[in-house]
């Protein structure tokens, strides 16, 4: 937060003479000097600024010191040099009004110090930029090069301004600097050829003596010893704090920023040298035939460098120096030159060579800090003039100066004191009159065009006949003896003659600074200020560029014979212009005051500051001010920066201005005797009122800047919000575009969806009707097609081929069965009933005719096997058959037994003669004989007996004898018993209580067992009158052996004799046949 202050704050003494009380002359020192040992130089009287020389650095001109002035309220802060330029350049900038900064004091008080601060100032605040700077480092740097050409070491000030300099820097309408231009008023150029005591000359000579390279020297043919050179004073050389060699490279430096170009750089140092040289020539008298004087001069050494540098005939200088040639009309007439005369040419020579080169530096300096546009400039005029002088021994310089003095006091005295007066009458304010000393008086003294001091020399100098300092005095002494300020010992009115104060070669002035005694001698040589003619036609024609340039009224051809302006002319007509110059502007000012004569610091001379402050007129300035008003405004520009301040003016006060004010101080609460209303202005008693008002008026600027902010943001935040909004719209509005799109997309989709599924129902319940109407139609036509091929047929039957498709079908069927069966007949299989070959089946249809074909040609074929059978044949195939019913899969022994034929008589008992008794025996015919073995009961051993077997009864035989041993009637036979195995035992059972069965049952082994069983059970079958014969298979059955009943077993095993079947007698009940495995 920025911390507000006031001048008031921490204030050391008064910081505003305006407030001091008691005010006194003494309480006015009192306070300066409390001030300034405290370390405070400045201090205010309403807006001017007293600055006391510290004559030491202090460290109140830093970067932050600026800052902290910068834009602040003049009455803000403790006085300061930055607060006025502060406030000038702000006015300037910001209210159009061109500013001039008007320094005063005397010499060695800080003139020049204060006018390079408020320069340093402004340059810091204004604006940057690459051409800006360029612009206020030119403008800057061009003050270490006039203060080396023109400023010079005095008794009173090691740095003394030996000129006066006006400076216009030049701003834009923004507040930049465009440029400069800078004035110069009276070079003390007398310095030149002679420095009083304990002074040097310029700066420059000594400069370039001490700093300028050993090569630098010899080109300008010069010697670094000061010695060597006349017009350099000895005694003070070398001064104190000041580095002539440091400051030279400072000088060509700064010459180089401003613009000088390198030649042109070298060409002022040569004519530095020369005006060195030129103090070098001296002469010598030499008397002439006709009883005059002539100058010779004595060492031409000096003439002929002189004459080198800068490219003259030495010849035509020489004769310069020894005569000089007056015109008059058409007469030309030349007198010689006496050896004063000669070094009055030589002196006047070199002041006018260096004053001109000033001149010339000073324009130079212009052409290159010139502001560029054309446009109108606002000004700001620092004005650094030589302050008023009272030195012991006065001459025309010191008149010319305090001239200057009195006209800028009396510009002080015009715009602040009898301006401010004039105005409060003017205004209609109520006012008690001041009384103040108006220099107009001294100032009427010194330049009446009729009687005027300065009128008064020229008169004189232009006058014919003799001409001195004398006559020049009588005159004054004649014309000005009744002025009240004039002052002279033989003056008219004899008021003087017994004061011996007054010299009689002396005049006085009553000066507004104080009484100043000025020495006659020289006032008629200065301002004539003359220059033969020769001696500028001597220069002229020079080749050096420069020197001719500076003496242009050497040409002969523009020869003027009209006397060139006095000095005293030219000076009071350029001070007339600067005083209209800084009559256009507001002025600000900056009394400078010397503490001691001393040069040092902390020393403050009670007497001197009283002096200076006594004739600077700082007492009446306080007194004016604080009689009168500290402030003063028009109404219009008043109201209108303050009319924020009440609610009833702001923004727009409708009527005249004034009320407007003053509704606004009464709003203010503005104690009535702190201000009063005049006829154009308001003016505001007390600075603090002012104060006051600026800073409500900065509380209510920020206030408003605020609201201005709020303002602005909220039409920022607005436009964005607007803009957004609009955006949000377009958004939205595309958003919905493409939602809807998308929407409306989808329903389409939907509906063409839905659309297609209605269109494919209503299309599909069309189809179906149609078709369904198509197929009523088609019915209609077919049942009309079939009505009418009834109706066609039945009555067109006649003439058609009925029932082709059928007849062609069955035709087809009866042609494929045809080839089928011509195929079958071309591949029938063989004719044995035992070939399983049948052929393929061509058509699935034909699957069960075929099966059964073929089921029907094997039994054909089995047939016609049968039926080439005899009786016999068929009869032994009935057995077989018969066999094959009782054994198969029951007794192991059948299968062996098929393929051997049943012979039934193996024997041939009818043919062999050996069984002609046994045949004979026999009634019935032999329907089986064959050898079969008995097995013996005791042991299980076999007997051969042959067996035979007839219809009636079966009989055994002895093998051998054919001796009936048994012959049994069928009848008795109830069953037989085989094994299940492969054996050829078997045992005939006989009926209980016959008679054949007392020797009980046969246990027998015939090789043709299935034969015999199976013909004595056919036998069986046949005979009506007998009971089945049963046929037991098994493995163990009872055999009856007369009483005994015998178990015969048959055991599956390895016989123990080969291959063949044992029987042995186990016990009494058990009879074991072991039968072989079959294979
Ligand atoms: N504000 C200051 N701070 C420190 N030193 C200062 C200040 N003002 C002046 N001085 C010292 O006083 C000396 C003289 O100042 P300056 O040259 O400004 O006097 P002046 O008024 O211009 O004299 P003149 O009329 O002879 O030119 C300076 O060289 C400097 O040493
Ligand atoms: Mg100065």
């Amino acid at each position: 937060m920025e911390v507000k202050t006031s001048l008031l704050d921490n204030m050391i003494g008064v910081g505003d003479m305006v407030l001091l009380e008691p005010l006194s002359e003494d309480s006015f020192l009192e306070n300066l000097r409390n001030r300034f040992d405290h370390n405070e130089i400045y201090t205010y009287i309403g807006s001017v600024v007293i600055s006391m020389n510290p004559y030491r650095s202090l460290p109140i001109y830093t970067p932050d010191k600026v800052e902290e002035y910068r834009n602040r309220n003049f009455y803000e802060l403790s006085p300061h040099i930055y607060a006025l330029a502060d406030e000038a350049y702000r006015s300037l900038r910001d209210q159009d009004k061109d500013q001039c900064i008007l320094i005063t004091g005397e010499s060695g008080a800080g003139k020049t110090e204060a006018s390079k601060l408020v320069m340093s100032y402004v340059a810091a605040v204004c604006g940057k930029g690459q051409e800006v700077n360029k612009v206020k480092e030119q403008l800057l740097q061009s003050n270490p090069v006039l203060e080396a050409f023109g400023n010079a070491k005095t008794v009173r000030n090691d740095n003394s301004s030996r000129f006066g300099k006006y400076m216009d820097i030049e701003f834009d309408f923004k507040g930049d600097p465009l440029g400069g231009v800078i004035s110069n008023y009276l070079l003390e150029k007398s310095r030149v050829v002679k420095q009083p005591r304990g002074e040097r000359n310029f700066h420059v000579f000594y400069q370039l003596l001490s700093g300028a390279s050993d090569d630098t020297l010899k080109k300008l043919k010069l010697n670094r010893d000061l010695s060597k050179y006349n017009y350099l004073s000895l005694d003070s050389a070398a001064v104190n704090g000041l580095d002539d060699a440091a400051n030279f490279r400072t000088v060509r430096n700064a010459m180089q920023i401003v613009g000088f170009m390198e030649d042109e750089v070298q060409s002022v140092l040569e004519l530095v040298a020369a005006v060195l040289k030129l103090g070098n020539i001296e002469f010598k008298p030499e008397s002439r035939c006709n009883g005059t004087d002539e100058s010779r001069i004595k060492d031409k050494n000096d003439l002929k460098e002189m004459c080198e540098l800068l490219g003259i005939e030495q010849s035509v200088l020489e004769r310069a120096f020894s005569y000089r040639t007056v015109e008059a009309k058409l007469e030309k007439v030349s007198t010689t030159l006496n050896v004063a005369q000669a070094y009055y040419a030589r002196d006047a020579l070199a002041k006018n060579l260096y004053s001109r080169l000033f001149s010339w530096l000073v324009t130079r300096i212009n052409e290159s800090i010139k502001a560029q546009t054309k446009s109108r400039h606002k000004v700001m005029g620092v004005l650094d003039i030589y302050g008023f002088e009272i030195f012991e021994d006065n001459s025309f310089e010191q008149f010319i100066i305090n001239y200057c003095n009195e006209k800028l006091q009396q510009i002080f005295i015009e715009l602040t004191l009898r301006e401010e007066q004039e105005e409060y009458v003017r205004e209609g304010i109520e006012w008690t009159n001041i009384e103040y000393f108006n220099n107009a008086i001294i100032c009427d003294l010194i330049e009446n065009h009729q009687n005027g001091i300065l009128a008064m020399l020229d008169e004189e100098c232009l006058r014919p006949g003799t001409v001195t300092d004398e006559t020049f005095l009588d005159k004054l002494n004649t014309i000005c003896a009744e002025h009240q300020h004039f002052e002279s010992r033989l003056s008219k009115n004899s008021k003087f003659l017994t004061d011996h104060s007054l010299p009689h070669n002396c005049f006085r002035i009553q000066h507004y600074a104080g009484k100043v005694l000025y020495r006659v001698e020289g006032f008629v040589d200065k301002n004539n200020d003359l220059l033969y003619r020769d001696l500028s036609q001597a220069m002229y024609k020079a080749t050096h560029s420069l020197i001719k340039q500076l003496f242009p009224e050497g040409n002969p051809g523009k020869v003027n014979l009209k006397r060139p302006p006095t000095a005293g002319f030219q000076f009071k007509a350029s001070v007339g212009t600067l005083m209209r110059n800084l009559q256009t502007k507001n002025p600000n000012y900056i009394r400078c005051i010397k503490p001691n004569d001393k040069k040092a610091s902390h020393i403050f001379t009670e007497s001197l500051v009283r002096h200076q402050a006594r004739y600077l007129g700082l007492m009446e300035n306080v007194r004016v001010r604080r009689a009168g008003y500290a402030f003063r405004q028009t109404y219009e520009p008043c109201l209108e920066r303050y009319k924020m301040l009440c609610k009833r003016t702001w923004p727009h006060w409708r009527g005249p201005a004034r009320e407007g004010v003053e509704v606004l101080m009464a709003d203010l609460q503005v104690p009535a005797d702190e201000f009063s209303y005049g006829r154009s202005k308001i003016f505001i008693r007390n600075p603090r009122t002012l104060f006051f008002l600026e800073e409500r008026r900065r509380q209510c600027l920020q206030d408003l800047a605020s609201l201005i902010q709020k303002i602005y943001r909220g039409w920022k935040c607005r436009s964005q919000f607007l803009l957004l909004k609009k955006s949000q719209i377009v958004v939205a509005a595309w958003y919905r575009r493409y939602a809807q799109q998308k929407k409306y997309q989808k329903i389409k989709s939907a509906t063409t969806v839905v659309q297609s599924y209605t269109r494919g129902w209503q299309a599909r319940k069309l189809l179906r009707e149609l078709k369904y109407q198509k197929r009523c139609e088609e019915a209609v036509t077919t049942i009309a097609a079939f009505w009418h091929g009834t109706q066609v047929r039945r009555e067109y039957r006649k003439f058609f081929r009925a029932n082709a498709g059928k007849k062609i079908y069955e035709f087809t069927i009866q042609r494929i069965m045809q080839k089928y069966f011509l195929g079958l007949k071309s591949t029938m299989p063989s004719m044995s009933p035992i070939d399983k070959n049948w052929p393929a089946r061509p058509y699935i249809f034909l699957d069960g005719v075929h099966t059964a074909l073929r089921r029907i040609f094997h039994l054909w074929r089995c047939k016609k096997y049968r039926s080439q059978f005899t009786e016999e044949k068929k009869a032994v195939y009935e057995e077989k058959l018969e066999a094959s019913e009782i054994f198969k899969d029951k007794k192991a022994l059948y299968p062996s037994s098929v393929s051997q034929p049943f012979k039934g008589d193996y024997l041939e008992i009818s043919k062999n003669p050996k069984y002609q008794k046994l045949n004979s025996a026999v009634d019935e015919k032999v329907l089986l004989a064959d050898v079969v073995n008995k097995i013996n009961r005791a042991n299980g051993k076999g007997t051969a007996r042959i067996f035979l077997l007839t219809k009636k009864s079966f009989v055994l035989a002895d093998q051998k004898t054919g001796q009936v041993k048994a012959s049994v009637p069928l009848p008795d036979l109830t069953s037989v018993s085989v094994s299940t195995q492969s054996d050829g035992f078997f045992a005939l059972r006989l009926k209980e209580g016959s008679a054949s069965a007392i020797k009980g049952d046969f246990l027998l082994s015939s090789e043709h067992l299935i034969e015999i069983i199976t013909k004595i059970h056919r036998i069986g079958a046949t005979a009506a009158d007998r009971e089945q014969l049963n046929i037991d298979i098994s493995d163990e059955f009872l055999v009856q052996f007369k009483q005994d009943k015998v178990c015969v077993k048959f055991i599956e095993g390895a016989p123990k004799n080969g291959n063949s079947v044992s029987c042995k007698r186990k016990n009494n009940r058990l009879l074991e046949v072991s039968v072989p495995t079959s294979p």
